[in-house]
């Protein structure tokens, strides 16, 4: 099977990178980091974007702007990556960690609004794979109980919810630019926020306490080095220029394997309320109900990669179930369809979603054959 390898590069990454190079500006001052930050903040309808070293600081910087510390809880989903809850703690705060929704894989906004206690300071949202959590019954709980909303939007680049963009309808929004993730430097992170001030403030703390306009050796709070290097902004303005094109084929993919795949009895794929109009698609989600396909995950999963699909089969635990977290420093809330997910779902990455129609055929037959009995 012929996938297309992941990352995507060529000659604009090259030309880019050799700009920076022959600069003799390599960190995170040369002008190239400053027109990454507006063109991606322009591309996910935000007024302000801040570059950083990586989605996890970009979390913690986040949290820290807005002054959650010691005291706090922060209402966390129990399916993400473990920085959503980790930034949380690092900041002294408590992660409370809540169910997601059967098949949205998103928080569960009536088990955040269960959650909520008179420590509750701020919600930290996840659009989990790249579908956009239910935005408006989130942001309606953050009004109504006075939680600040922070986007995780790791995965959600390009994604929507009613035709405006992640990381524009929480209070900010964190993304990642990982090796695996919708355009990559290898490293790299964002904070976006249509508030100036707040962007200000993690400019500052990002960038060792300083001020626009104010010396290199004046410090003005308690900042650290989160700076975005030229290279990793070289290489995004390149992977930003792709990213259009590139959705537009996972969206179109995805919605044809979708549709070839209807009538598999037990696979189920994440579904999104009609709201949430526009996917990234960094992950394809699906979970298994072995009791009706045949296959369990496991025998899923086993007969797909060895048909030469990549497949993950979901994280091995929920969130709160990490050695981390068994240790205690967190607040658990009931989680059945975490813990259900744990054992029936998996995911499907981009790069299968990224091939010509031939491999779109072929990856249906593996499913397929991968849920028949016999095959494993
Ligand atoms: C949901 C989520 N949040 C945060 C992060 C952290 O991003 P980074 O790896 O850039 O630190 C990731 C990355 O894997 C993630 O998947």
């Amino acid at each position: 099977m012929q996938l297309p390898n992941w990352p995507v590069y060529g000659d604009r990454e090259l030309a880019l990178l050799r700009e920076v190079l022959e600069s003799g500006q390599w960190g995170g001052y040369h002008p190239i980091v400053k027109r990454f930050e507006s063109d991606f903040a322009a591309f996910q309808h935000c007024a302000h974007g801040v570059s950083l070293a990586n989605g996890t600081v970009a979390l913690e910087v986040a949290l820290e702007a807005v002054g959650v510390g010691p005291g706090d809880e922060v209402i966390v989903p129990a399916i993400s990556f473990v920085s959503t809850a980790t930034a949380v703690s690092r900041a002294g705060a408590t992660p409370v960690f809540v169910d997601i929704e059967p098949y949205s894989f998103n928080m569960n906004p009536e088990r955040a609004a269960a959650a909520v206690s008179p420590k509750s300071r701020a919600l930290i949202v996840v659009h989990f794979g790249g579908q956009m959590a239910d935005m408006d019954r989130l942001m309606a709980l953050a009004a109504e109980r006075g939680l600040i909303l922070i986007e995780d939007a790791a995965h959600a680049h390009g994604s929507e919810w009613k035709g405006r963009r992640a990381g524009s309808l929480g209070r900010m929004g964190t993304f990642s630019f990982q090796n695996s993730k919708v355009i990559t430097a290898g490293e790299g992170g964002m904070m976006t926020t249509n508030d100036a001030e707040l962007a200000a403030r993690v400019r500052s703390l990002a960038d060792q306490g300083r001020r626009p306009g104010e010396g290199w050796f004046f410090h003005f709070e308690l900042g650290t080095n989160y700076r975005m290097t030229a290279w990793q902004a070289a290489v995004l303005v390149a992977q930003l220029e792709r990213l259009p094109e590139q959705i537009g084929l996972r969206r179109r993919n995805a919605a044809w394997l979708r549709a070839e795949l209807v009538d598999v009895e037990g696979l189920r794929f994440q579904e999104a309320p009609p709201q949430a109009n526009a996917h990234s698609y960094y992950l394809l989600l699906g979970r298994i109900d072995a009791a009706r396909c045949g296959a369990t995950r496991d025998e899923f999963h086993r007969a797909l990669t060895a048909q030469g699909v990549p497949c993950t089969p979901f994280y091995p635990h929920t969130l709160y179930a990490n050695p981390l977290y068994r240790q205690g420093g967190c607040r658990v809330e009931p989680c059945p369809v975490s813990e259900a997910c744990i054992t029936d779902a998996f995911w499907l990455p981009q790069r299968v979603l990224m091939g010509d129609e031939e491999t779109a055929r072929e990856i249906v037959a593996a499913i397929r054959a991968a849920l028949r009995p016999g095959v494993r």
